[in-house]
């Protein structure tokens, strides 16, 4: 994976290929099907650009708060550069899930662009209002503009606005647990902590409070994450990646394409019954 983030760096600084260049240069000698699995991973790619994207890239988070940021929202800083704190999770903006509270903004969601030219959202993240051209590259821009047109996904067909609970069924969903997520979470989902141990936050945790943004990582992956630090310091870990089961800069992987939306909907209702503290 050091290789593919290194290799990301290596495109963005030279930015001597469009995008539809590079692809054409790695699918050069590929089959039909690998070449599909590079646009898949495009378009998670996109997806974890939506959360920290500085964080996916190694560089430096932003200072200033987002010139678009309402004086009425209680954000600043960097976080207010997160497409998601102002578009949302479930990317429905001010309709959705941040139609009130801390993230309130009153700004509207995304859903319209769905299908569009990504060309046009480009131009939209350029804007004045956005400025996001003074921060990423083309080619990051890119891939954000092909996440809003083709990888977002309808979030009320996986979870209750209401109740905020998953629509799937727990039984199917324990099964794709113990395949896709064990081997790093722990099999009920405590051994990675992502905060610390006074105030532990657990898949669990995020699945029953915030199930949009465990859909949302479900889907794309954790922007620049690795197992290393884990390999080392959890020794349940430590014991599965002696045997095998984990690399050590493994980042957590995107499931778009690896699971139907159906298996996603059941593994999310499953989440929902793990350990939140
Ligand atoms: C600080 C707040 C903020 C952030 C962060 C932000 N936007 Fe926006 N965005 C806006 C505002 C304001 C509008 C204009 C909405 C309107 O016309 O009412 C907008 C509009 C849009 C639209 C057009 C929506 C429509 O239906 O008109 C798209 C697409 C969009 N943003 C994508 C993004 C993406 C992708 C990111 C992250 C790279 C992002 N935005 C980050 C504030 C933000
Ligand atoms: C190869 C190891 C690995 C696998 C497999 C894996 N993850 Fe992760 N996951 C991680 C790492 C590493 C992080 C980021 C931890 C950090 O940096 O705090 C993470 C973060 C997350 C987060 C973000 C939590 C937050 O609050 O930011 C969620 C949700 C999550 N994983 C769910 C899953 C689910 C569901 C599966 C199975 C489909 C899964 N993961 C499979 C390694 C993995």
């Amino acid at each position: 994976m050091l290789v593919r983030r290194l290799s990301i760096l290596a495109t963005i600084s030279t930015l001597l290929f469009t995008p539809q260049a590079i692809s054409e240069q790695r699918g050069m000698h590929m089959g039909g099907k690998h070449m599909r699995g590079h646009m898949d991973n495009r378009l998670s790619e996109g997806g974890r650009l939506y959360d920290k994207w500085w964080q996916e890239y190694g560089l430096k988070k932003p200072a200033q708060t987002h010139p678009a940021y309402p004086s009425k929202g209680v954000n600043k800083g960097a976080s207010t550069w997160r497409c998601k704190e102002c578009h949302g999770w479930d990317y429905r903006g001010k309709e959705g899930t941040y139609n009130k509270g801390s993230h309130f903004t009153g700004i509207k969601g995304i859903r319209e662009y769905v299908n569009t030219s990504p060309n046009e959202i480009m131009r939209i993240l350029k804007d004045d209002n956005h400025q996001y051209n003074t921060v990423m590259r083309d080619r990051a821009l890119n891939l954000l503009a092909r996440f809003v047109a083709n990888g977002q996904v309808d979030t009320t067909q996986f979870i209750d606005d209401k109740t905020a609970k998953a629509k799937g069924d727990i039984r199917i969903g324990q099964h794709v647990f113990a395949d896709k997520c064990v081997r790093c979470h722990g099999t009920d989902g405590t051994d990675i902590n992502f905060k610390d141990s006074k105030n532990p936050e657990y898949i669990g945790t995020v699945a029953s409070k915030n199930p949009w943004e465990a859909l949302h990582k479900i889907y794309n992956g954790h922007p620049g994450s690795s197992m290393h630090h884990m390999t080392m310091h959890n020794s349940n870990i430590r014991e599965r990646y002696k045997i095998g089961l984990i690399r050590s800069n493994e980042p957590m992987p995107s499931m778009r394409f690896k699971l139907s939306s159906e298996g996603i909907k059941h593994l999310l209702t499953y989440m929902q019954t793990l350990p939140a503290k």
